[in-house]
């Protein structure tokens, strides 16, 4: 056992892991943040898993828990502030960005750092971005005009 402190959503958690414990198993199993879904076999293909590690999005699947010690994480359930919910939050609900809602947690962190990149990107460039994320429902019509719509509000309140 390796013992590894990690700050999740702003909370320092000091804990005791195995050394191959996955850093998403550690997240949903030992913290209970299970907005952070596995949709693959830990193979790193579908995105669902994305969180952000010192705000850059990376897959938790492709991590252990030992290799975040001393980061800070955020999660899906530490993108809205309080009650107040992202710009891209705000996107996805009012553009119906998302049916199951399954692989929207790793869609949401993903494209949170990729608007933070590309503050103003055209829909291909979009659909490049989405390029790591597995969506089995929505054809990505309604994901890229989320991920638009949050682009033009992220504007407008940066004005
Ligand atoms: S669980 Fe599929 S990429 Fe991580
Ligand atoms: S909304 Fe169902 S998998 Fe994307």
């Amino acid at each position: 056992m390796q013992t590894v402190t990690i700050k999740v959503n702003g909370e320092t958690f000091t804990e005791s892991v195995p050394p191959r414990l996955l850093l998403v198993d550690f997240l949903r199993e030992r913290l209970a943040l299970t907005g952070t879904h596995v949709g693959c076999t830990h193979e790193g293909v579908c995105g669902a898993c994305t969180v952000h590690l010192d705000g850059d999005a990376v897959k938790s699947c492709l991590m252990l828990a030992v290799q975040a010690d001393g980061h800070d994480i955020t999660t899906v359930e530490g993108l809205a502030k309080g009650e107040e919910l992202s710009a891209l939050q705000r996107a996805f609900r009012e553009e119906h960005g998302l049916q199951c809602g399954f692989c929207t947690p790793g869609i949401l962190m993903n494209m949170t750092d990729f608007l933070k990149r590309n503050p103003n990107p055209t829909d291909d460039e979009i659909r490049q971005g989405l390029i790591g994320n597995l969506c089995r429902c929505t054809g990505y019509v309604h994901i890229v005009r989320a991920v638009r719509t949050a682009a033009k509000m992220l504007a407008a309140e940066a004005r």
